[in-house]
């Protein structure tokens, strides 16, 4: 049921802030802001030496974001590729690391496939599903549900936000237990993934009549770069995803650093250029990549934050304004213009929004 939504998409864009703050529920303890352990001590994060993550598409991103988070706050090394080559990449594991898998709806071949690798070398096996009842479940040792309920938009949205605060939490666990963050960093760290939900409220509310209107402009171009440094890179790869997948423009999602190794070669004033930079210890850098686009007549969508907007003199054709949030919130905050955009775009050009052409909900075949 869409409920008084166009689409499912539309509807599951916007259960986002209720289903993370189940997800959150689950794997935090919200009343003294520390992690649960009965939640998130499936895995024995202390005495690993490596993580393997291994995904397809959007949980792929999901996991690639996880990584930024388990190295940072875990300082656990984590090896990650999109399932169909990590299977056969022949990969060194050993029993002293542990493997997840992220999948939505836990029956993706690929991803299945390199489960059973894994657990043939001996790894303790963990799952980030929606559908517990699925076969990736069924064959891992730790289940760890994202609670986005059912999703039936084809674009993945909630479940990827689900995804990631699961796998913060699951960070933030693993680095008390390894002793690399202190009782007060991780105090501080669940209060800012507390605000979540408020916070996502806030912005939905804020931003759709604006971005509506840049979707209307955005979908009379042909090509659109997504560029992003830090977790904002692999948030830049998910928009480009999600924009082609709905709207048939194609999209490609770039490191901001790596303009200038190639991609800066196409900009014209015919590719529209997504910057996803929050005013964040990397703004500065992401920024000088912006004014190499300005040089060149490149037409700017600029997603940032109040502090952003002030710093950067930069002409645009859009800039999107979202509240100043810290750092392990960003990527679920900044999902919300980067799926808003997608959707509306598909919407004006008439697209079937949830059942695009070509793709599937769930793809089991190889
Ligand atoms: O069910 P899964 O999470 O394993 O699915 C993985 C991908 O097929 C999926 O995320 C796909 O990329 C989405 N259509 C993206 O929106």
């Amino acid at each position: 049921d869409k409920g008084n939504h166009r689409h499912f998409m539309e509807k599951e864009i916007h259960e986002q802030p209720e289903v993370v703050s189940h997800a959150l529920a689950h794997y935090v303890d919200l009343g003294n802001h520390t992690v649960d352990p009965a939640a998130t001590g499936l895995i024995d994060f202390a005495s690993l030496r490596g993580l393997a993550i291994s995904a397809c598409g959007t949980a792929y991103l999901s996991g690639l974001i996880g990584k930024y988070w388990f190295e940072r706050y875990a300082r656990l090394p984590v090896e990650i590729d999109v399932a169909s080559e990590f299977r056969y990449r022949e990969i060194p594991l050993s029993a002293d690391q542990a493997a997840l898998f992220i999948s939505q709806s836990g029956e993706t071949a690929d991803t299945l496939a390199s489960l059973r690798y894994c657990h043939s070398a001996g790894l303790k096996i963990g799952a980030i599903v929606n559908v517990k009842e699925s076969t990736i479940a069924r064959e891992s040792d730790a289940i760890f549900p994202i609670l986005a309920g059912p999703e039936i938009g084809v674009a993945s949205t909630k479940a990827f936000t689900c995804q990631l605060t699961v796998l913060a939490s699951l960070a933030i666990a693993a680095g008390r237990a390894r002793g690399t963050i202190s009782e007060a960093e991780e105090k501080q760290l669940i209060k800012s993934l507390a605000e979540m939900p408020r916070l996502m409220n806030a912005v939905l509310n804020a931003i759709e009549p604006q971005i509506e209107a840049l979707a209307r402009e955005l979908s009379r171009y042909k090509d659109v770069l997504y560029l992003g440094r830090g977790t904002s890179y692999p948030l830049a790869m998910e928009g480009a995803l999600k924009l082609k997948e709905i709207s048939y423009i194609h999209a490609e999602g770039y490191a901001a650093g790596e303009l200038k190794h190639g991609p800066i070669a196409l900009i014209d004033e015919n590719m529209p250029v997504i910057v996803i930079a929050p005013h964040d210890r990397f703004f500065e850098k992401t920024v000088s990549n912006m004014q190499e686009v300005a040089a060149r007549g490149g037409k700017i969508i600029f997603v940032t934050d109040e502090k952003g907007a002030a710093a950067s003199k930069l002409p645009t054709m859009a800039t999107i304004t979202l509240p100043t949030v810290a750092e392990i919130v960003s990527p679920m905050i900044y999902s919300l213009p980067i799926q808003l955009l997608a959707y509306h775009t598909a919407v004006f050009m008439g697209t079937d929004v949830d059942q695009p052409r070509n793709l599937a909900k769930s793809v089991t075949v190889e």
